[in-house]
């Protein structure tokens, strides 16, 4: 519950206001909580009662501090340019295969680290663009995160092809028959979330990707929300991706 005691300028913690039961159940809870031992891994963030953005910017772990300085003066300092042979050229495809079994139930090989989620998601439906020459349309959708709308507005517009929106419902996602209706042989590309940022919707990854291969078209799926978070199983090889 209470990570620290909190700042002067913070509210007071919501237990404080708490009938007992539940405060007690609370407390219970994180007493039986499988997870609770991890907590004491995170640097101390004064003030902190509970911290939900683990996407955007996760809160560090003290073992973070010591691994940074070590890799400065470690492979950095002392191994200087002789570092690229001896680790970092491997340290992508290294880092992804772990991400990849731990996270998104992926084969080695199939997961790599690389730029942010906007400069690769640029690059990826760029090429996707590209590889179904011909086909004027992307489609995405209104609720999708800001940042994979905007990367697409400026493809589009680069491109000269039509962006076609699906309006889900915004409290829900899209479905596969909002996909079925918006696609077609001229689709290039459809971009999509799988677990929704705002409301936290699981679109049915395998139906969609089925519908968009089914009309001739690519489609490129966000896992921002989903990775780490639902189990993923993306080792089906040709076969659309399953979420499990
Ligand atoms: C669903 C989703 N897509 C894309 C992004 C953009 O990620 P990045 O800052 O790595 O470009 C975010 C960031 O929070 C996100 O939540």
């Amino acid at each position: 519950m209470t990570d620290t005691a909190p700042s002067a300028d913070l509210p007071a913690p919501p237990s404080a206001a708490l009938p007992t039961a539940l405060r007690d159940r609370a407390a219970a809870l994180d007493a039986a909580d499988p997870l609770a031992r991890y907590r004491d891994l995170f640097a101390p963030s004064e003030g902190l009662i509970a911290y939900l953005d683990g996407n955007s910017l996760g809160r560090p772990l003290t073992a973070t501090r010591e691994r940074l300085a070590s890799f400065v003066d470690g492979p950095w300092a002392a191994r200087l340019i002789r570092s690229w042979d001896e680790g970092w050229m491997d340290a992508p495809t290294e880092l992804g295969d772990t991400l990849g079994r731990v996270a998104l139930g992926a084969a080695p090989g199939q997961t790599v680290v690389a730029d942010s989620t906007t400069v690769l998601l640029y690059k990826l439906a760029r090429a996707a663009v590209d590889a179904r020459p011909g086909r004027r349309v992307i489609v995405a959708d209104t609720e999708n995160f800001p940042t994979d709308r905007f990367v697409l507005q400026g493809i589009a517009a680069e491109r000269g092809l039509e962006l076609r929106w699906i309006t889900p419902d915004a409290e829900a996602g899209v479905t596969p028959d909002e996909v079925a209706a918006a696609v077609g042989p001229d689709t290039a590309l459809v971009l999509l979330s799988h677990v929704a940022y705002k409301s936290g919707y699981i679109a049915d990854l395998p139906a969609i990707t089925r519908i968009v291969h089914d009309a001739g078209a690519l489609v490129l799926w966000d896992l921002c929300h989903s990775a780490g978070s639902v189990p993923l199983a993306w080792t089906s090889p040709s076969a659309a991706p399953t979420s499990t």
